[in-house]
């Protein structure tokens, strides 16, 4: 039998359900949140087409975060969250400037949640999300109250695990059924957002899509090289010497990345010359990124700078506004369950 459109929304609006009332939005969408990037202009922007917007905190400092909120909540008055780092020094006082700002969904970001800030969002009335590398975490995070899950793959952009999306979600989503989970990393289209809420997941988070939309804040270079680029050219950071360990960060090759590798062979060679202990050594390779990311997306500086970026990016063709990017989300999602219903 034949299905009108109007079944087929109706039946993308029931997988999101769950995850629309976690976020208290109309879709089940977060823009997840990425350093110099996610700020006033564009979480607003997400939340107000229906989105969940999230600020990145990154290195911010407890009032810095408290202007930024302030900002955002007079350019909107629905729904987002807040993205903190667990390796902040400050991050404590950062959860109080969120709770008395009454934000409330609180993403804890690169590391397992520590007690006391995750004790603390939830006695302040938030909504504690984390990221689950792994299905033993992600099970014991459901145990020790963490109220939903993220679960990025390796596709994504920025700091990355190992693992990617299409394995993750095998792993985890069928086995974790207490608390919603968001699939992120190369989310680019809605039939691919659709298959993950049908295999279980809550909804979806996506970066590099909105980082090159109207109201991201991020330098016309920054966004036009992501236009440019294809899947193969957001790659991994690559680590020259296993005795100095690089974090994964995907981004776009550029001459940064060529002097980065140059750059590690010059410090392990003083290193192996005896002109650099092991500790010397490990924190100039370290440093060699600090600031980069600002320069790419700020300064526009794409070629010296950090140009993080997913897979996902392949998929970026134009720069949309944010409401254009969730409708064809929308749209394309809804496409295929009419197709699907066009073949019963
Ligand atoms: C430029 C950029 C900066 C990012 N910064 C952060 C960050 O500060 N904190 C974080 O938790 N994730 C960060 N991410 C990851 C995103 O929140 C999101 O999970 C990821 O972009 C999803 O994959 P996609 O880009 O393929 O959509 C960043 C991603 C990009 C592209």
């Amino acid at each position: 039998m034949l299905k009108v459109p109007s079944n087929a929304e109706a039946e993308w609006a029931a997988l999101q359900a769950r995850g629309r009332a976690f976020l208290g939005t109309e879709m089940a969408i977060m823009g997840g949140a990425m350093s110099w990037v996610s700020e006033r202009h564009l979480v607003a922007a997400i939340s107000n087409a229906g989105g969940f917007g999230v600020i990145a905190c990154g290195s911010m400092t407890p009032a810095l975060l408290e202007a930024e909120i302030a900002a955002t909540q007079a350019m909107t008055a629905k729904p987002f969250g807040v993205n903190l780092i667990t390796m902040h020094p400050q991050l404590d006082d950062l959860v109080q400037v969120c709770l008395r700002a009454k934000v409330g969904h609180v993403v804890l970001a690169g590391g397992i949640p520590p007690g006391p800030a995750l004790r603390a969002v939830k006695d302040g009335g938030a909504k504690l999300i984390a990221f689950a590398p792994a299905l033993v975490l992600a099970k014991r995070f459901a145990k020790t109250g963490v109220d939903a899950l993220v679960i990025e793959g390796s596709e994504a952009g920025g700091h990355i695990g190992p693992v990617s999306l299409t394995v993750l979600a095998q792993e985890i989503l069928p086995h974790i059924r207490d608390i919603p989970v968001f699939v992120a990393g190369g989310l680019g289209r809605g039939e691919a957002i659709l298959g993950y809420l049908e295999m279980g997941a809550a909804g979806a988070q996506l970066g590099t899509r909105f980082a090159a939309s109207t109201e991201s804040i991020a330098h016309p270079n920054f966004k036009n090289a992501f236009i440019k680029a294809n899947a193969r050219d957001a790659i991994p950071s690559i680590q020259l010497d296993e005795r100095f360990p690089v974090i994964p960060v995907r981004g776009l090759v550029n001459e940064g990345t060529k002097k980065f590798l140059a750059h590690q062979a010059e410090t392990v060679q003083k290193f192996q010359a005896g002109e650099l202990d092991k500790t010397a050594a490990q924190l100039s390779i370290e440093h060699f990124w600090a600031g980069a990311l600002r320069r790419a997306v700020i300064d526009g500086d794409v070629q010296g700078g950090s140009v993080m970026a997913g897979q996902s990016v392949g998929m970026v063709t134009a720069v949309n506004s944010v409401a254009d990017i969730l409708a064809e989300l929308q749209a394309q999602a809804v496409a295929a369950l009419v197709a699907r219903a066009e073949r019963r």
